[in-house]
């Protein structure tokens, strides 16, 4: 059985950077916390909060000690906040958020009504929002950009992980409901190569093995592209949840990974890959050769 990783796949730097800034900077005294989990990958979560960073959903459960801000960023009133309770502030907001922030910011203190594409409920996007001091309408589709009403000046910009072929099309409806628009495609390009490279591999095999949390959105979305892609698809948190009837009389398998899946979860995937085909080879061995 040929065994393929994906050329792009797992940990992106953004989120590679904020989980190294949290294990370099862990307070044993007075503790260390993010903000919301770091990433949507629960073997990740576990693997800090060995390390002693726990996960604080608000700030106001933070008493003392170090705040990590996540990849995804906080709006300008959490950095208030945690100033005014001398909290020590470890900033992991990916850059491209921070452009997006500061871009959506910038429009609206320049007068622009700021449409901000992107999932509404999504963390990274409540930030933006609140940089643009709630005034930003989200849209997520071409319908309820539809929607909206006319005004003199729009600029739009996206979500980092939002899709690129979406925020074209709303934009395409958005020159219609202003005279003039500002276009910043603040889109981050890790996800479309993850998407790429999975889509690529995904066509060359029967089967593909999706990995990362079963909370992650970025791997949800890599699991559909690789079934519509037509490969067979598995997607698994950890390498125990692999079975190897999956496998039988399966020739090429693909192995992918969200944006929040660390590479030694992916590193044991692939191992436990390897143990199957040498147990599948050798069961075949043993019928051909007709022994017991
Ligand atoms: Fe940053 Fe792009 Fe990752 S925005 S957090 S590098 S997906």
């Amino acid at each position: 059985m040929l065994i393929q990783l994906a050329r792009q796949r797992g940990f992106c730097y953004g989120v590679k950077r904020a989980v190294d800034m949290a294990l370099s900077n862990i307070d044993p005294l007075k503790g260390t916390c993010t903000l919301g989990p770091i990433i949507h990958n629960p073997q990740m979560v576990n693997h800090l909060s060995e390390r002693g960073i726990k996960v604080a959903d608000q700030l106001t459960d933070v008493s003392e000690g170090v705040v990590i801000f996540r990849s995804h960023g906080v709006g300008p009133e959490i950095y208030r906040q945690a100033r005014e309770k001398s909290l020590q502030v470890v900033d992991a907001t990916c850059p491209h958020v921070k452009k997006a922030q500061l871009t959506a910011h910038k429009l609206m203190t320049d007068g622009y009504q700021v449409i901000l594409a992107g999932e509404r409920n999504h963390p990274e996007v409540q930030s933006i929002y609140q940089w643009t001091e709630q005034k930003a309408i989200i849209v997520g589709t071409p319908e309820e950009a539809m929607q909206l009403s006319f005004f003199a000046k729009i600029g739009v910009v996206a979500q980092t992980t939002f899709s690129g072929a979406m925020f074209q099309k709303i934009v395409d409806i958005l020159k219609s409901k202003c005279n003039e628009l500002q276009i910043d495609r603040t889109i981050c390009t890790a996800t479309d190569e993850r998407q790429q490279a999975a889509v690529e591999l995904a066509r060359q095999v029967e089967v593909m093995i999706v990995v990362g949390g079963k909370n992650s959105a970025n791997t949800a979305r890599l699991a559909v592209l690789c079934s519509e892609a037509g490969a067979g698809v598995f997607h698994v948190e950890t390498a125990a949840e692999l079975e190897p009837s999956w496998f039988e009389g399966v020739h090429s398998v693909g192995i992918t990974a969200g944006a929040s899946t660390p590479e030694w979860l992916i590193e044991e995937v692939y191992r436990k890959m390897q143990e199957f085909d040498q147990t599948l080879n050798s069961e075949v061995n043993t019928l051909e050769t007709g022994s017991i």
